[in-house]
């Protein structure tokens, strides 16, 4: 699955990656409202990956519904929906708006963006808020719910099973980790708004420890993201318990990525003498620590 953010709104890229090589199609973030986004600079690269401050902008659920939607139709691969909100309530309210179209196969609920909120997390650390959120939208609609969860607790099994408590289908762990940049020079931090979500490979072994965690927390399916693009980090990912993996910053650099990655993770497998993916998935606990 491509990871929220960092593959377009709907089909952007499939010049680069088939629509059905993919698991699912995630967009970035919708709102019910247009949103600017924060101001600039609001993107730094960073030794390995980068710090972003985007603030949801987007062309709020209108424009999504007329101008996005329809050139999904007939499209043969999984579109989710990313959906976010500025209150409890407003999740449900998007959710509610988007339910009866057509095209749109899952949503994925943003609790976790940092870049809004001044960092606080509101819906992402709090485990009734997070719980109540969910239990809102499943309250209107049918389809799949997945509650994406923030690196950014101290007990983030807490939070997956409030999410699972308020009625998720699935969770995705993990968004971004808080983090920031500055010049020691001029003083001037990386970001205008100073601290941002740092995402890419050095955050993979944080991602894989919290998808870790919320696999042994609840009985929904956990989606692993953070710091992919190999196929042996997928096969990481799935090994802790994961059934799905997103890649997310890797698509900048390499946005033809996700099309090889099947193939390579056939071949992995098949040089390491596993038959299926399943015999992978959750492997970490079924073999001695220190085999
Ligand atoms: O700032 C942003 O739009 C990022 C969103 C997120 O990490 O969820």
């Amino acid at each position: 699955m491509s990871a929220s953010g960092t593959f377009g709104h709907g089909l952007e890229m499939r010049h680069f990656v088939p629509p059905e090589k993919l698991g699912a199609w995630v967009s970035k973030t919708v709102t019910m409202r247009p949103r600017h986004g924060n101001p600039a600079p609001r993107i730094q690269e960073t030794e390995a990956g980068f710090l972003n401050s985007i603030g949801l902008e987007n062309r709020g659920v209108e424009s999504y519904v007329s101008d996005t939607l329809p050139s999904l139709s007939g499209i043969a691969s999984v579109i989710v929906t990313n959906i976010g909100g500025h209150t409890p309530e407003s999740f449900a309210e998007i959710a509610a708006y988007l339910t009866g179209q057509e095209g749109i196969h899952a949503f994925e609920v943003n609790l976790s963006c940092p870049n809004v909120d001044q960092g606080r997390l509101p819906f992402s650390t709090d485990p009734p808020v997070a719980e109540a959120i969910m239990a809102g939208v499943r309250e209107v609609t049918d389809k799949p719910i997945f509650a994406k969860l923030s690196p950014n607790v101290t007990r983030i099994g807490d939070m997956a099973v409030a999410v699972e408590a308020g009625g998720a289908d699935g969770i995705t762990a993990v968004n971004t980790l808080l983090g920031m940049g500055v010049d020691w020079r001029t003083g001037a931090p990386a970001l205008a708004t100073k601290m941002g979500g740092y995402s890419g490979v050095g955050m993979k072994p944080v991602a894989l420890r919290c998808a870790y965690e919320c696999v042994r927390a609840v009985k929904i399916p956990v989606i692993g993201c953070g710091g992919v693009r190999t196929a042996g980090d997928v096969l990481e990912f799935l090994a802790v318990g994961c059934r799905a993996v997103q890649v997310g910053t890797a698509n900048f650099s390499d946005p033809g990525l996700m099309a090889r990655l099947p193939e390579e993770i056939a071949g992995l497998l098949s040089d390491a003498g596993f038959e299926s993916l399943e015999e992978v998935i959750g492997r970490v606990d079924r073999v001695p620590a220190h085999a």
